[in-house]
């Protein structure tokens, strides 16, 4: 999860509307607001709501099925004023969180994280993807040796409480696959706490990892829990820890070591329960190298180190991935884009993808947002993609003395081989479809459904429609 996302405030009393407005704003959230229920299942739909946060009392104003739609569309928060006598009927649903006024901040960003968590890992698009085969933990997919493996890996590490250490390129998965082993793991009922050492300030980072006690630094009105408690029986997510300052790599370690730490201000320790997954695309053992970081440290966190592969290092996941990220975008934006050019994929399997499955969920994004319906060629490509020219008309067919030395797409390069044949047999009977399956060893209605599925035609070699 990149961006927090959009959270929709059903709240008509004003000052816990600007109240949690504010607070969710600066943790980075985009906020919609309404003082009535009513137009809530349109609001989710227009604006891509994430999580609701309503009043209890509102929700009761509308529909009394409400909390049954709403709970399959999104996480659901709901506000209970005091002595609220409204009864709620689905409280204990994993995906509806109650929270008392007056709020307490802590335990509504304690909430609001948990609610997130499970948005992404039970509810990913739920409605509209169907599921490919090749998944782990419902979100994370790949079909290539490498991923299967890790796969495995993950599930078996789950299971432990063992510290794990995820290095990989930008891009390739590693917060992804953290959620996973927490969501496999016997902590998945708590809270999956990420922080991101590199995005946090120097001066306020050993604050939000521990927290602080009332008074002890200008700013700090009142006490505040850290990362830390937060994730107590749960999972901390320590993103970019290769940027994590000297100083507070000490403190990490020794927290690391006695499972216990005292906020800013305090000195009294306290303990907590937290299984710990660090993630980093700087290659940690040659920051040890520089001494830029702890080599203590990185022994202390790579009792399970994961190694994430590049995307060009898996290029058989690609077709898989486009596939996945068609499906959602197609469906999150109600278009019908109905698939890739052979000719598309060829280029995109041979592209190197320095950003990764990012840059491909990115560009499979804005595919679907131009491209509306019909299916995408060559000419929809962004001009990087076409820079370098690949065998795309006649790709590389490999005979066993020289096999491309980036690897193939094999789906591609056989797909590619079959539209060669089909087109080379049609070539022989002048565009004759009985003829040619003869040729070709095919019923005639079978040669028909393949040119058809595989968008060929004769005369116009590999044009899709
Ligand atoms: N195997 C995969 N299957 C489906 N989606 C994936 C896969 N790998 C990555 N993604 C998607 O790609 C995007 C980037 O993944 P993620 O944020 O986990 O990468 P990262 O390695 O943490 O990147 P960075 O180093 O830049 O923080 C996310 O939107 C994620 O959902
Ligand atoms: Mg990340």
């Amino acid at each position: 999860m990149d961006t927090p996302g959009t959270i929709f405030i059903v709240e008509d009393d004003r000052k816990t509307c600007d109240l949690v407005s504010a607070f969710l704003k600066y943790q980075g959230y985009d906020i919609v607001h309404a003082t009535q229920a009513s137009t809530i299942f349109d609001t989710i739909h227009e604006k891509h709501i994430g999580i609701v946060i309503a009043d209890l009392k509102l929700l009761a104003d509308i529909a009394p099925d409400f909390m049954d739609r709403a709970k399959k569309i999104n996480p659901l928060l709901v506000l209970i004023g005091y002595g609220s006598d409204v009864h709620i009927g689905s409280a204990s649903e994993e995906n509806v969180f109650l929270l008392s006024k007056p709020l307490n901040l802590d335990e509504l960003e304690s909430l609001v994280m948990r609610a997130r968590e499970f948005q992404t890992m039970k509810m990913p698009d739920a409605a509209t993807v169907p599921h490919p085969p090749h998944t782990l933990s419902s979100s994370i997919i790949g079909k290539s040796g490498r991923m299967v493996a890790l796969f495995e890996l993950i599930e078996k590490i789950a299971a432990s409480n063992a510290t794990v250490l995820i290095q990989g390129e930008s891009g390739t998965g590693k917060e992804l696959a953290a959620r996973a082993i927490h969501q496999l793991s016997s902590r998945s009922n708590r809270n999956f706490v990420p922080i991101n050492c590199a995005a946090i300030p120097e001066d306020l980072i050993e604050s939000e990892l521990f927290g602080h006690v009332k008074g002890s630094f200008t700013g700090a009105y009142a006490n505040r829990a850290g990362r830390f408690e937060m994730a107590d029986k749960g999972t901390l997510f320590l993103d970019e820890i290769g940027d994590m300052k000297a100083n507070l790599q000490v403190k990490l370690l020794r927290v690391l070591q006695s499972k216990e730490f005292e906020p800013v201000g305090s000195t009294k320790s306290q303990k907590v329960d937290v299984r710990i997954i660090a993630a980093s695309n700087k290659k940690l053992e040659n920051l040890v190298e520089s001494q830029d970081f702890r080599e203590d440290l990185f022994y202390r966190l790579s009792v399970i180190p994961i190694t994430i592969p590049s995307l060009r290092e898996r290029r058989e996941d690609i077709p898989l991935l486009i596939d996945f990220f068609l499906n959602r975008f197609n469906g999150e934006k109600r278009h019908a884009v109905t698939g890739f050019s052979s000719e598309t994929l060829a280029i995109l399997c041979a592209y190197d993808w320095p950003g990764n499955v990012r840059e491909l969920e990115n560009l499979v994004e804005r595919l679907v947002i131009l491209k509306d319906s019909g299916f995408i060629t060559p000419d929809d490509l962004p001009e990087k993609y076409l820079a370098r020219p690949v065998q795309v008309q006649a790709p590389a067919i490999p005979d066993g003395n020289a096999f491309p030395e980036n690897g193939i797409c094999l789906n591609t390069v056989l797909d590619e081989f079959e539209n060669r044949l089909i087109l080379q047999a049609l070539e022989r009977t002048g565009g004759n479809k009985k003829e040619a399956a003869m040729l070709l060893n095919l019923k005639r209605t079978t040669l028909i459904e393949k040119l058809k599925k595989k968008n060929l035609a004769y005369g116009k070699e590999f044009e899709a429609q």
